[in-house]
């Protein structure tokens, strides 16, 4: 009989769609538990019950800690954490002032190499234990993050940041290029441990219709493969996407007509959609991502997500980081319930919750893997700690249900909330908490 380890304490985990289905589908335990083994969850339930089953396991009791799913950040940018918080600029200006000059310095692997400790390390300390990640045009700075992942167990995608117009002497490859190098370290790297790469144009803007096609290309041989990119974020954005791509009706249209539009692809932001936009997207099932931070910070608008929801479109929920401000998925949830206020739609913590976990998950077709406490997924966990600081206690002691109880967390939590983290059934070692 191999290890067995025994969690306990509240848990929280979903039977369904709670952004869709409702919050019935939340199952919360005052006091539950998940077993590990063999870096899986092998059971989960009552505490007292999988202690009578599971007498020989060690256990680890949390108290009135939360024990859920690791949580899952479906889009952000490894390169981009030390000019997080930058201030002053929209999209286009923000690009060309502070993100390309810092994608730049990733042409050294020991750059890289450090950015990529420094991000996964920083996941860790608030609780993210899977990250979906842009690089840089450098094939070293794809190597870098999946050795670093590897480095830390942790189940992470990314792929080669493709460009060859529009960006700097120095961070543009080219339609050849971005091919043969995408190709080779897909090769490499996906399915290679917990890796899984991701095809990733950075959007229309600095593609050339000739890039856009060779990716095209690369995906259709390799369809198990998610593709990423970003989509309508910012108005300004959608006029250049117009006058460099005339011949489109609309922004999606440029990734469709060159082979970029599929139920494996992955369009961060999709805040200015037109009803064809939604409706493609709908057809051919394909996953949105809300960064609620970056959308703000940025000056992007108001992510739909009521109304993409009730087109039952797969919706992720990320940082954006550096365009994010804030590296925190508790953050980035208390971000998506302000915005959702702002559109009229209170979005219920367990919603909250299931978006930073399950909806990521689904939206990278990885909740058979992570992001879930299910039987046979990894044991990828995040355990709360519901009153972490002085201002989160006070509201806490007055709670009257476990979601008022929660709360609190979600909108004033941070890194001091994770009081433990798991991946692969190991717990993590926490160098920045
Ligand atoms: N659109 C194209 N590149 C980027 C980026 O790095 N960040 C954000 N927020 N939007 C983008
Ligand atoms: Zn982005």
């Amino acid at each position: 009989m191999s290890h067995e380890t025994l969690l306990l304490g509240q848990t929280l985990w979903f039977e369904g769609n709670a952004l869709t289905q409702g919050v019935e589908t939340a199952r919360h335990h005052r006091r539950g538990g998940v077993l590990i083994r063999g870096g899986k969850i092998a059971d989960r339930g009552d505490a007292e019950a999988l202690q009578k089953s599971y007498p020989q396991a060690e256990i680890l009791d949390y108290g009135a800690h939360l024990i859920t799913a690791g949580f899952v950040d479906a889009h952000m940018h490894y390169p981009q954490t030390r000019m997080i918080a930058s201030w002053g600029k929209r999209l286009i200006d923000w690009l060309n002032t502070y993100t390309f000059p810092e994608e730049m310095t990733l042409a050294d692997p020991a750059e890289a190499r450090a950015r990529a400790d420094l991000t996964l390390d920083l996941a860790l300390a608030h609780g993210t234990t899977s990250l979906c990640s842009f690089t840089t045009i450098h094939p070293c700075s794809v190597d870098g993050f999946f050795d670093a992942a590897a480095a830390r167990g942790m189940r992470v995608f990314a792929g080669k940041t493709c460009m060859d117009r529009n960006a700097p002497e120095g961070l543009r490859d080219t339609a050849q290029s971005a091919y043969d190098d995408s190709k080779a370290l897909l090769a490499r790297w996906h399915g290679k441990g917990r890796a899984e790469y991701v095809i990733t144009p950075r959007f229309s803007p600095t593609s050339t219709p000739e890039q856009l096609a060779a990716l095209g290309t690369l995906w259709a041989e390799h369809p198990e493969c998610l593709m990423q990119t970003h989509l309508s974020e910012q108005t300004d954005e959608i006029e250049w996407v117009h006058s460099l791509f005339p011949d489109c009706v609309d922004y999606l249209q440029t990734y469709e007509k060159y082979g970029l539009l599929g139920e494996r692809g992955l369009y961060g932001h999709a805040i200015h959609l037109t009803d064809r936009e939604r409706a493609r997207l709908r057809e051919v099932g394909a996953a949105v991502v809300h960064c609620p931070t970056s959308n703000t910070f940025i000056g992007s608008g108001l992510f739909d997500m009521a109304g993409l929801a009730a087109d039952e479109l797969r919706i992720g929920l990320a940082t954006d980081t550096g365009g994010g401000s804030n590296f925190s998925m508790l953050r980035t949830m208390a971000a998506a319930y302000e915005i959702g206020q702002l559109r009229g739609t209170a979005l219920h913590p367990a919603q909250l919750m299931y978006l930073a976990t399950e909806g990521s998950a689904r939206a990278l077709k990885a909740e058979d893997r992570i992001g879930t406490l299910a039987i046979g997924s990894e044991a990828d966990i995040t355990v709360l700690d519901l009153a972490s600081t002085y201002a989160i206690e006070q509201r806490y002691a007055r709670a009257e249900t476990f979601y008022e109880a929660l709360f609190p967390t979600i909108m004033m939590g941070d890194d001091r909330a994770i009081a433990d983290v798991w991946v692969g059934g190991v717990q993590a070692e926490r160098k920045l908490a």
